[in-house]
This record gives structure tokens, C-alpha cells and sequence, in this order.
């Protein structure tokens, strides 16, 4: 059985207990993704399974074969941060930086869900696509929290990158 993490194959493991978190963290030397709580609580753990966020600390790894996994390593260009991560330091969006690898990951989500046009429970009508103002951007970034208190700077980040990247 075999899991793609950020375009690398690696094998899963026999254990069949092993989370998707701790299948990263400590075996495959991936330690960008975070673990706070370790029970579904906070995001730190976000990360994206074929474009989809999901909690990695809930994931078992077995069940990932076949897919492919971006976490936070997998979103920079080299030497060029991607621009979600670039608009959280110009926005002051991170503190001590624990959540942000999650923040960021469920932000790549939230831009893809507004591409495709998916709502929220705030949408005010289904029939329309969802407008990304801050209403929007607090409501699906509910899920990621930050015990040092940075989400204004986040939520301006990621309205500036959906007013200038997403489509
Ligand atoms: S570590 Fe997964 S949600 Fe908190
Ligand atoms: S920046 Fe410290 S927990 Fe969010």
C-alpha cells in the first residue's frame, strides 16, 4: 500500500493503527503538519487529500492508499513561498506560528470550495454562488483555531488572496 505525500510515494505502514498525522510526524520526517489537540479539535492538523481538507490526526494512514497528501512542505516553490503563505506574514497572520501550517492548508481549501462555488452555513442563498467576504472567510475557517489570537491578520490575508488569486 503506498501514499503520495506533496508528489512523493511513500509505504504505508503495517500498522494499521497509525494515524495520518503521526505516519508524517514521526516516521516519515514531515513535521510541518501539526498536532495540538490530537482529537479533531483545533486544525493544526490540516492538510489537503486530493484537494480536500481533512484532520490528519483522525485520518488512519491505511485508508489513504492511493491518495495523494499536501501538507505545508508541499506548497512552497522552491524558494518562493505560495502566496497564501507570503499574504500571512504581510498580514502579521501568524504569532507563535503553531496553527499556521493548518490555517494555510484549510485556507487552499477554502479557495478551491469558493471556486467550485460550494456554500457555507452562512451562504445566504443556495441558488447563488458564495460572495468571499469576512462572514464567509470566519465561518469556514471556524474549524482552525489559534490560542495566540492572530485571526484578524489571517482573515485579512486570506481575503486578499481571494481577491487576487481566485477566480
Ligand atoms: S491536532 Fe488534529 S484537530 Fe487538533
Ligand atoms: S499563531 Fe500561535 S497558535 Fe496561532
Amino acid at each position: 500500500m503506498t501514499i503520495t505525500i506533496n508528489g512523493q510515494p511513500y509505504d504505508l505502514p503495517a500498522d494499521m493503527r497509525v494515524s495520518l498525522l503521526d505516519l508524517m510526524r514521526e516516521r516519515l520526517d514531515l513535521p510541518g503538519t501539526k498536532k495540538g489537540c490530537n482529537q479533531g479539535a483545533c486544525g493544526a492538523c490540516t492538510v489537503l487529500v486530493d484537494g480536500e481538507r481533512i484532520l490528519a490526526c483522525l485520518a488512519l494512514a491505511a485508508q489513504y492508499d492511493g491518495r495523494s497528501v499536501t501538507t505545508i512542505e508541499g506548497l512552497a516553490d522552491g524558494e518562493d513561498l505560495h502566496p497564501l503563505q507570503a499574504l500571512f506574514v504581510q498580514h502579521d497572520g501568524l504569532q507563535c506560528g503553531y496553527c499556521t501550517p493548518g490555517q494555510i492548508m484549510s485556507a487552499v481549501a477554502l479557495s478551491n470550495e469558493f471556486s467550485r462555488g460550494a456554500p457555507s452555513s452562512v451562504t445566504p442563498d443556495l441558488d447563488v454562488p458564495a460572495t468571499p467576504n469576512r462572514e464567509e472567510v470566519r465561518e469556514r475557517m471556524s474549524g482552525n483555531l489559534c490560542r495566540c489570537g492572530a485571526h484578524n491578520g489571517m482573515i485579512d490575508a486570506i481575503i486578499s488572496y481571494l481577491s487576487e488569486y481566485s477566480r
